[in-house]
């Protein structure tokens, strides 16, 4: 941020960057740079954004601007680099357009930038209170939806029900999108034998949020996983959602539900501490 400008943080579910700002994020492969990719907030207006990607040489010498239409297999690392129009349909969606840098991730207690050094290096209009902003209940999965499906999953975003975005206002587990949209809700779009609702206690397969989550290049469905987007694995991180889903399935005594037990467990006596973890956690996943 340019010189000794502040973040409007007076809501701080949609922080709003000053004027000149600029943020990169880098992409590595086994600890080599790939792509750097680049956002600016060049003036005060609501879509006063430019986006770019950069892509490494192979010998590592730079990086230049990447074509704009993406770059498929990025120096044969498997890596796509996104179009810029693909930027859009993710950061589009948001005031802010910024997605990771926010109250909700920056509530961690990890190295690194924390919402606390923001405050004391006075970088924030409103302060934060001083145990940040954890995730009612603590519940990691909760956090890995936040960073990765919240940005279009939320009030601004896609026509649909589902709200996975956690919200600073919430006070309970049950206000949280991730919770009070899915649970036991019927899919709006979606009609696949088997799957009963968004979330289905206990049932993982049952449950669209996590069936969408876990498929990839589906050449019968290609439009089923999600995110729709810039994503080819399936990501181990996302174990905690199917985790959780088990986990609401009340006692089950199979193998399954003692492991999403422990999950449950560590979430509901999670402090201050452990709720921070989480969301931290959630935002190496959606990196
Ligand atoms: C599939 C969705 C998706 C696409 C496509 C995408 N991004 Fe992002 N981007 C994200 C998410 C989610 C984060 C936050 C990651 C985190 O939590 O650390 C992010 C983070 C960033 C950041 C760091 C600042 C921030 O927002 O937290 C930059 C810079 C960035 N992206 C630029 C780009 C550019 C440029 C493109 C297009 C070339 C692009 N992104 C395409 C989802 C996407
Ligand atoms: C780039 C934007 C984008 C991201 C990121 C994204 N989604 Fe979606 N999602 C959509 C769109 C658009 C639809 C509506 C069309 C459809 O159903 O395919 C949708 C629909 C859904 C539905 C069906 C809702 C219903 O009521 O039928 C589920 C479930 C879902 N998404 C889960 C997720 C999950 C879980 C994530 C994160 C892992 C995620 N989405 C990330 C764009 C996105």
């Amino acid at each position: 941020m340019p010189g000794c400008r502040q973040i409007d943080t007076k809501d701080q579910d949609h922080w709003r960057f000053p004027e000149g700002t600029r943020m990169w994020e880098e992409i590595s492969i086994a600890g080599v740079p790939v792509e750097t990719r680049f956002l600016h907030r060049f003036g005060p207006g609501p879509d006063d954004f430019v986006f770019a990607a950069y892509l490494w040489r192979a010998d590592q010498s730079g990086a230049d601007l990447a074509d704009l239409f993406g770059v498929q297999d990025a120096n044969g690392t498997g890596h796509d680099v996104p179009s810029v129009a693909q930027c859009a349909s993710c950061h589009g969606k948001l005031s802010e357009r910024v997605l990771g840098f926010g109250a909700v991730q920056l509530s961690h207690s990890l190295p690194g930038e924390t919402l606390t050094s923001l405050s004391q290096a006075g970088r924030l209009t409103v302060a934060p209170p001083p145990a940040g902003f954890g995730i009612p209940g603590g519940e990691p999965a909760v956090g890995y939806l936040h960073g990765n499906c919240g940005h279009c999953h939320n009030d601004t975003g896609v026509a649909v029900s589902l709200r996975l975005r956690a919200l600073t206002t919430a006070s309970a587990p049950g206000e949280l999108g991730a919770v009070a949209t899915t649970v036991g809700k019927k899919p709006a779009f979606f009609a696949v034998t088997g799957v009963t609702a968004l979330v289905e206690p206990g049932a993982p397969d049952a449950s669209a949020v996590w069936y969408r989550l876990s498929r990839r290049n589906d050449p019968a469905m290609p439009w089923v996983q999600m995110p729709p987007l810039g994503t080819a694995l399936t990501d181990p991180g996302a174990e905690v959602v199917r985790e959780w889903i088990l986990s609401l399935g009340g006692a089950g005594g199979s193998s399954g539900s003692s492991g999403a037990g422990g999950a449950s467990g560590a979430g509901g006596g999670a402090g201050a501490g452990g709720t921070a973890a989480g969301g931290g956690g959630s935002a190496g996943a959606g990196g």
